[in-house]
């Protein structure tokens, strides 16, 4: 149930590494050791704008973006599956009005000036969460960007736009107790393989790699039931500052574990 392993063509290279520290970052990484799908909990906008003395966040949400098209192309360059993007949660709704509304104004202007690099990089869009939350432009939009880029083949960037695990994991519950009551599905029938299907898009396959800017060690209601075996790396770095180095550097310390997955791991 995965995509992926039979990619049909490969991303293009982008851009070279453009640093020495690039350079010496992706030497060091293990290409037939990539995670296949990364998750990012993009945190730390605010804390970026109040560092540069802007008294507005949305300075630092705007910077973000600049963050996300740099975490793209490096997921696109190394060929990973899926890049899963945390950008705004249910809990975020309870922000003020001016930042949401913000918020939403760059989603979707990222939708719109993101479209030719999608198309340029074979990137497929699509979304977790609950769209209906969304205002219609912006639920249009992302409507819009899902259908031009569905025939895409190369990385699938996967954004959590109103998305709370809570509330996936309850949908799904929802679902499962309603085919049970049509007789679709017998409750002894419903495994975790099987409920695993109902969230959302699980043809992406669970996270391999989890990681979180901005240092804060918590998951804030992030994919509960798809990391149950993903790797966690915390950086404390902003994420507006997040560039190609901070992503090997993530490669990398992954690179460093060492996944049991219960079992005893090699001798
Ligand atoms: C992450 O940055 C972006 C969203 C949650 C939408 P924050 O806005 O949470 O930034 P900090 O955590 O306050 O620094
Ligand atoms: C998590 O960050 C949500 C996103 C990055 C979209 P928050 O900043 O909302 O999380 P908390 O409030 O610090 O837990
Ligand atoms: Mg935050």
């Amino acid at each position: 149930m995965s995509v992926g392993n039979e990619r049909r063509r490969l991303a293009p290279i982008l851009r070279p590494p453009a640093t020495a520290e690039e350079e010496e970052l992706f030497a060091a990484l293990d290409l037939s050791r990539l995670p296949r799908h990364v998750a990012v909990i993009m945190d730390g906008n605010g804390r970026w704008a109040k560092q540069r003395g802007y008294a507005a966040r949305i300075f630092g949400h705007r910077a973000g973006t600049d963050a996300v098209r740099a975490a793209t192309r490096t997921a696109a360059e190394l060929r990973l599956t899926a890049l899963t993007l945390y950008a705004f949660s249910k809990e975020n709704w309870s922000r003020p009005q001016s930042e949401v509304n913000a918020l939403m104004d760059l989603l979707d202007e990222y939708l719109v000036k993101e479209l030719p690099e999608m198309r340029e990089n074979d990137i497929r869009l699509v979304a977790s969460g609950d769209p209906g939350d969304l205002r219609d432009k912006t639920r249009r939009k992302l409507e819009e960007t899902i259908a031009a880029t569905a025939g895409h083949g190369g990385l699938v960037v996967n954004l959590a736009i109103s998305y709370g695990a809570r509330a996936e994991i309850t949908h799904a519950a929802r679902r499962a107790m309603e085919m049970a009551r049509s007789g679709e599905l017998a409750p002894e029938e419903l495994t975790p393989e099987v409920f695993g299907q109902m969230l959302h898009h699980p043809e992406l396959g669970d996270p391999d790699l989890l990681v979180r800017t901005s240092g804060e060690l918590r998951v804030s209601n992030f994919l509960l039931w798809q990391i149950a075996y993903s790797e966690f790396v915390v950086m404390d770095v902003l994420w507006p500052d997040f560039r190609r180095a901070d992503f090997y550097r993530a490669l990398l310390e992954f690179q460093r574990r060492d996944r049991r997955f219960g079992g005893v791991g090699p001798a």
